[in-house]
């Protein structure tokens, strides 16, 4: 067995250069929004201070042909969503996405309505993150309601609650399955503890449980999506994103980006091209600047400059991520992922979707069925409050797109990859996990 041993400090170490050159610049670079006690914070904690904090020891390492993680889960340098407990009761922190990549800031919610809201506002973004957060808002609410309601709280009130909070973050978006995923999952592991008379702090703590290996197992997918993915990819490719699926959009080190990231691990010398992804360009703001991190070789272009870098060669693949993957393989994900699907199709550049099982919905026959978001239009007339076009003027905001399975050279899930046709791969995928869990 060959084997790697990094600890927090190491692979947090490329995310501080990022910031600044040195840990005083990093410094100044950072906020604390709500956070009263800047330390139970890790992360925002370590930037200050890399080089004294007595680091968590995370041991990556490479088995046969695989990255494994032992013990606590830990992304690489980025961490997007995590639970904590501090002295006034539970916490959801989220690193603020809508602020990246010129400030990094880390939220402290303490109410699952702020939970709602950071969702609907792309606080936190990227389909299993979204599902994830949930997860942690639904824990949240119900250790908040029984503190607040000091004793007086019963079962049936409580059961009631978390149903209710169920339906609030069930509306802040709906493309991505995982969401309905997640909250269902969690619906039911409270509905199972009351009618088993479980007590409130036993309910509460089940509840927390069950968020957080949500959490865990989405981050043992992505790295298995990693390590399958990574084969996909040869010593000196040049491959292309859209949107962001790394480390941003999940609780691990991402679907689409997790095999690059595997790939630049064991040594092959990869290049990315990252498409900025308008209208709210997670490309440019996210992408980027979490393969930096990473020092992955990258060149940002516009959407619009996809077809000619195809067209000059040199593109060996494309891989993105999925909000939602209808029964027979229709994908839906962020707008403009069809239009370079087509493009990848016609130079016959494989097109490889990366995907978590929370991803995929076998109720929904094909693509036409998923429903797309329609966002403000104020996302498509200006950029962070500046216009870019007169105003009155009509504009369209789909935030998603659906891309025919046709022109989907493989999907890659933690189970492994698959290929047309799908219907079939993707249910043994879910009966697999059924059957193991
Ligand atoms: O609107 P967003 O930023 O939530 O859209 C995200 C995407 O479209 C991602 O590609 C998708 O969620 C996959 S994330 C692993």
């Amino acid at each position: 067995m060959v084997a790697y041993f990094f600890t927090i400090l190491e692979l947090s170490a490329p995310l501080v250069s990022t910031i600044g050159q040195n840990s005083k610049e990093a410094k100044k670079q950072v906020s604390f929004v709500g956070c009263k006690v800047p330390s139970v914070c890790p992360l925002t904690h370590s930037y200050g201070t890399i080089h004294q904090n007595p680091f968590v020891h995370i041991h990556v390492f490479y088995e046969g042909d695989a990255w494994i993680v032992s013990n606590n889960k830990q992304t690489q340098g980025v961490r997007t969503v995590w639970w904590e407990d501090d002295a006034s009761g539970a916490v959801v922190c989220l690193l603020d996405q809508s602020l990246l990549p010129q400030e990094v800031v880390y939220l402290r919610l303490k109410h699952e309505q702020e939970v709602a809201d950071a969702i609907r506002a792309l606080k936190v973004r990227g389909a299993p993150a979204i599902g994830v957060t949930a997860a942690f808002g639904l824990a949240l609410s119900i250790r908040r309601l029984i503190q607040e309601q000091d004793g007086s709280l019963s079962l049936s009130a409580a059961q009631q609650h978390v149903h209710a909070v169920g339906e609030l973050l069930s509306e802040t978006r709906p493309t991505a399955v995982n969401l309905f995923w997640a909250i269902e999952r969690m619906l039911h592991c409270a509905d199972v503890a009351i009618n088993n008379h479980a007590s409130l702090q036993d309910l509460a703590h089940l509840l927390q449980a069950e968020a957080q290996s949500i959490a865990d197992e989405d981050f043992d997918a992505c790295m298995a999506m990693g390590n399958y993915g990574a084969e996909l990819i040869a010593d000196g490719d040049t491959l292309l994103t859209h949107c962001n699926a790394g480390a941003l959009a999940t609780a691990g080190w991402g679907t689409a980006l997790a095999p690059m990231y595997v790939a630049h691990k064991a040594g092959k010398r990869i290049h990315v091209f990252v498409d900025e992804t308008r209208p709210v360009l997670q490309g440019s703001r996210l992408t980027t600047w979490e393969l930096q991190q990473e020092g992955i070789p990258l060149t940002l272009i516009t959407d619009s400059m996809v077809g000619h870098f195809m067209r000059l060669g040199g593109i060996k693949a494309v891989f993105v991520g999925a909000d939602r993957v209808a029964a027979n393989g229709d994908v839906a994900n962020k707008i403009g992922t069809y239009s370079v699907a087509v493009l990848a199709h016609a130079h016959q550049i494989p097109f490889y979707v990366a995907a978590p099982s929370s991803t995929i919905d076998l109720d929904i026959p094909s693509g036409e069925y998923i429903p797309i978001e329609q966002r403000n239009l104020e996302e498509v007339t200006s950029v962070r409050g500046i216009a870019i076009a007169p105003a009155g003027i009509r504009a369209a905001n789909p935030a998603f797109d659906v891309t025919p399975h046709a022109y989907i050279t493989a999907i890659i899930t933690e189970r492994g990859i698959i290929h047309s046709p799908y219907e079939e791969g993707l249910r043994r995928v879910i009966m697999d996990l059924r059957y193991h869990n």
